[in-house]
């Protein structure tokens, strides 16, 4: 069947190794660095206050835990494909060269959701504490143009407003957009101190805050359920977990530098992995700790870290942490606004997406269109949905991926057994199915209202591939 049509690993292996354009200057600290860069955003910074408040209470810790398990072993999938085929493309190369073209476009397209809406979530998550900074400094933004469209604003004397939509959000991926059309050279050195200013701003948020803690306030620690799957006892909990799973994605922003990597078959897994773990283990701490100050109910706010960190009195660091909240996500929107040019690039080349999307700017060189569409497409989004409607889709989108990525890893290794693989997924067989099942599981507790939303988004990509890609593709026409 043609649109089952597969690369082959020697293909794409010779891809990888003869693509001289890119600059091999990444080694593992480097790969580590940018997969916290990309982690760390607002999940940590917005969800957990959200989540807390609204489907699990303390026990947010806890569905911190669960998408942590997940992403784990998806992980370790994903780390066998990225050392074997080192290639930008990431999941949607893997799909390529496992499952064939039509589940590779499903990937790519469904990567969109991952990539494109986390940006604008990620957006809406930045618009809360520039707000809130703007606001400590004397520049006050309306309400009514600072959240999500019909949000039930409460001003300080208690009256409330209904919200239009979110003009920081919008602007700040206008912004991010006209330096990718600009062509800002997405230097590694910006980006390590960017990601030691989140991290640092993370550590001092723990090594301070904790003492605010008053311990009553995680009794109960996981409170009863209302009645509605959502909302708290244990189904709440993983219903949070499906929500906070978007504070993990990231870590395979890892994969898209393969060919930037010194030594990827060696470096692949160990920026993946290392990213991942050491996230997890600040996510658990930091969300421990803000239920702990604060009672969970008063967490949901568009800033709530910076809110505990202000209740554990810490004054002028609040400031400071709100500051590094606002660098911080900036690169992570920079770091997925390019990462989806980057699968975008790759389809496009495969013949799977129109050629215009790669044209490159005259003067700049950059693929100037696709830029402009994807800021559009993004910042829409952007002023008017909530930072959790957006959340879940990205959630589900990518835990689409990650279900997909450890089937194919399977596949694989039945299929060509016998390969050399510079990393080994470890006890495969019980690893890929534990990730299939426990992303299956999250997905299946997010909202219908989520699910629906995920069919349409995959309907309108069968629709583009089998009115373009499937008759455009490059491997159909070397086939033929
Ligand atoms: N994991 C990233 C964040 O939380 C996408 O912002």
């Amino acid at each position: 069947m043609s649109i089952f049509r597969r690369k082959s690993i020697a293909s794409l292996q010779a891809e990888a190794a003869s693509e001289t354009g890119l600059k091999r200057a990444l080694g593992p600290m480097s790969l580590t660095l940018l997969g916290i860069g990309a982690i760390i955003g607002t999940g940590i910074f917005v969800l957990t206050g959200t989540v807390a408040a609204q489907n699990a209470g303390p026990a947010v810790v806890l569905s911190f835990v669960l998408a942590g398990t997940a992403s784990i072993f998806a992980a370790l999938c994903y780390s066998e494909f990225a050392a074997l085929v080192p290639i930008a493309g990431s999941a949607y190369t893997y799909g390529y060269a496992t499952l064939g073209e039509l589940f590779a476009w499903i990937i790519g397209w469904d990567l969109v959701l991952e990539y494109a809406l986390s940006a604008t979530t990620v957006a809406i998550g930045w618009s809360g504490y520039m707000v809130s900074f703007l606001n400590h400094v004397g520049i006050h933004i309306p309400a009514t143009l600072s959240a999500a469209a019909g949000t039930q604003v409460t001003m300080a004397d208690g009256s409330t407003v209904t919200a239009l939509f979110n003009l920081p959000a919008v602007l700040i991926v206008v912004a991010v957009t006209a330096l990718l059309v600009k062509g800002i050279k997405e230097s590694a050195t910006v980006n390590d101190v960017i990601v030691i200013i989140k991290v640092a701003v993370v550590l001092m948020f723990i090594a301070f805050a904790w003492k605010g803690i008053h311990p009553e306030n995680w009794h109960p620690f996981i409170p009863a359920n209302t009645g509605d799957r959502e909302h708290f006892g244990p189904s709440g909990i993983i219903a949070g977990a499906g929500i906070v799973f978007f504070a993990y994605i990231g870590f395979d922003a890892v994969s898209t530098a393969a060919q930037e990597a010194k030594n990827p078959q060696r470096d692949m897994p160990i920026g993946i992995l290392a990213s991942l773990l050491i996230c997890t283990v600040l996510y658990i701490i930091v969300s421990a700790i803000a239920t702990g100050v604060v009672p969970y109910a008063q967490l949901d706010v568009p800033n709530p870290i910076a809110k505990v960190a202000e209740m554990a009195g810490l004054g002028w660091m609040t400031r400071v942490i709100e500051l590094g909240a606002i660098a911080g996500l900036s690169s992570v929107i920079l770091v997925q606004l390019l990462g989806q040019s980057r699968v975008f690039y790759s389809m496009a080349k495969d013949g799977l997406l129109p050629p215009i999307v790669n044209r490159l700017h005259p003067k700049f060189k950059t693929p100037w269109i696709t830029q402009i569409l994807l800021g559009v497409l993004v910042a829409i989004p952007a002023g008017f949905l909530s930072v959790r409607e957006a959340a879940s889709l990205v959630s589900i989108g990518t835990l689409l991926a990650f279900v997909i990525v450890c089937a194919a890893v399977l596949l694989l290794r039945k299929r060509e057994p016998t390969l050399h693989r510079p990393f080994k997924t470890p006890l495969v067989w019980f690893t890929a199915p534990a990730g299939i099942l426990f992303c299956l599981y999250l997905m299946y507790f997010l909202p219908l209202r989520t699910w629906i939303r995920l069919v349409v988004w995959l309907a309108i990509g069968l629709v583009i591939y089998f009115g373009y890609g499937k008759s455009h593709s490059k491997l159909a026409a070397a086939d033929k």
